[in-house]
């Protein structure tokens, strides 16, 4: 159970550093010949051997087990972030990412190997997005709305026009408007209509000669697919602005439509999200940017591009790319496991996972709209949004429902977000939770709205049953702690004291 630290008040869990267990002379594991030689040959590259702590395997490998049951992941239980689209990550990608650690540090036919899946895999890209060219290299959706909106302010600039404006709808990730500004743009805010769609005659209404861009989020956060997409791309391109598609939702589009048919010029896809790595805390993404035949010289480099005998070459040679934007190849091992995803489902497989992970939501959708009440008259894709109208006037809010959820052994949906609905949880089951599993989560959100109506004072003890019980959010958000502390009252100094 957690205890109570004497720096903030606040619980904290006394599970020691391995830095804090260490002892001198406690690490008697040994590796056995003719291992060793291989060992100390690695080692002796370092000019003194390197301070690690002194801590038997069995007492690590408990360090680890301990702290990995404090966790909670996708492996663990459902996970329906919204937005965040945690699926199951399969382990076989994971092997096929972990050749390029083999490999490193590679020689040329290794790297040529590398260079070959990457442009097999961009190939893929473009094969099912409809777009022309792509970079692979962003690191992370956010990343790849930078290059893509880099490579748009470049394309202006090589028409010799200087438009600034880009126009984001509410119903945009909130990455996007933080993007358009980093890359230099002033972004204006259009409200989608009620059906929680983007109207063609909105968009109309804004633009103008400064307008570079409009950014949208399709599906949006509402998990509702912009179906005026094409009169918008009309309308932009009539005025010599370009359509920007946020495509981290491509998990709710694969195999069924394509970008690049919808009259969409530049877009990034999260491959964390829609081919299968983990995402939020879990690892590292990539957000590569696809761009139509126009933009094409504007992209990052190095290029990636087949020779005359087809084989894959990084090209540095385009002087109007917009430059580096990452070092080597981007995450290569994300996109590798996003390869190896594409190659496990193959065609029909990801139009499969589409469709289900659609049918996933729509059937928690319709369940729990009968307790908790519907915020989008529209239909919906991947995930959903409900929110908590119905208990406001009982004091319970979209926060204590979420916390009441980690009691039932759930991780809780996305709170507060979209911004355009109040008190929003947005649900996104994602195609890997079976029939059974949905059940349960729909079960557990219907128990504790029954609990909101009946015993609404309980709600500010929420979570009880989880390591960390309820922590004071703006406390935590004010007073961040970022360097080691020794918090354990018996331990009388640590490592790092030391
Ligand atoms: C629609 C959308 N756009 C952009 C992003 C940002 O991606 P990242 O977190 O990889 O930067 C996300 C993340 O979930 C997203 O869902």
């Amino acid at each position: 159970m957690p205890d109570e630290s004497p720096v903030t008040g606040f619980p904290v869990i006394l599970e020691p550093l391995l830095a804090e267990l260490s002892r001198p002379g406690s690490n008697p594991a040994r590796t056995p010949r003719p291992f060793d030689a291989h060992l100390a040959e690695d080692l002796g590259a370092y000019a003194s051997p390197p301070r690690l702590p002194e801590v038997c395997e069995f007492e690590t490998v408990r360090h680890f087990t301990r702290l990995s049951r404090l966790n909670y992941g996708i492996e663990t239980g459902m996970y329906p972030l919204g937005s965040c689209t945690m699926k199951y990550n399969p382990k076989v990608s994971e092997v096929a990412a972990a050749c390029v650690s083999d490999i490193h540090p590679a020689d040329a036919p290794a790297m040529e190997r590398v260079l070959g899946w990457l442009a097999d895999f961009r190939e893929a890209l473009l094969e099912i997005t409809g777009m022309d060219d792509a970079c692979l290299w962003p690191a992370a959706g956010a990343h790849g709305e930078l290059a893509g909106m880099l490579v748009i302010g470049k394309a202006l600039e090589a028409r010799g026009e200087k438009r600034r404006k880009v126009l984001v709808p509410d119903t945009a990730h909130g990455t996007n408007p933080a993007s358009c500004t980093i890359a230099g743009f002033t972004t204006v805010n259009v409200p989608s209509g009620r059906s929680g769609c983007l109207e063609a005659d909105q968009v109309a209404r804004h633009l103008d000669a400064d307008v570079a861009a409009l950014m949208m989020t399709n599906p949006n956060t509402l998990g509702v697919f912009e179906r005026d997409i094409e009169r918008i791309a009309g309308l932009l391109h009539d005025n010599g602005s370009y359509l920007y598609m946020d495509g981290a939702n491509l998990n709710a589009l694969l195999g069924v439509t394509r970008p690049g048919d919808m009259g969409v010029d530049c877009m990034h896809i999260n491959l964390h999200k829609t081919f299968g790595a983990p995402h939020g805390g879990g690892g590292p993404g990539s957000g590569p940017v696809l761009v139509k035949a126009d933009l094409s010289r504007f992209l990052p480099v190095p290029r990636l591009a087949r020779d005359a005998s087809g084989r894959a070459r990084l090209m540095d040679d385009a002087p109007l790319s917009v430059g580096r934007i990452h070092g080597g190849l981007g995450n290569v091992a994300v996109v590798l496991k996003a390869y190896a995803y594409v190659l496990s489902l193959g065609a029909q497989g990801l139009k499969d996972a589409a469709v289900r992970s659609c049918l996933n939501a729509n059937y928690l959708r319709k369940r729990l709209e009968k307790t908790f009440g519907s915020v989008c008259p529209s239909p919906t894709l991947h995930e959903f949004v409900i929110s908590d109208r119905a208990f406001r006037d009982k004091g319970v809010s979209a926060m204590d429902i979420a916390k009441a959820l980690m009691d039932k052994g759930f991780h809780p949906p996305t709170v507060y977000f979209p911004l355009n609905v109040q008190g929003a949880l947005m649900i996104e089951p994602t195609e890997s939770e079976p029939l059974r599993e949905l059940e349960r989560f729909a079960l557990a959100m219907e128990e504790i709205a029954g609990a909101a109506q009946v015993s609404p004072g309980d709600f500010g003890s929420h979570p009880m049953n989880t390591p960390v019980e309820r922590v004071d959010e703006v406390w935590a958000a004010r007073n961040l702690i970022l360097t080691w502390h020794d918090m354990n009252p018996s331990s009388g100094g640590g490592y790092l004291n030391g």
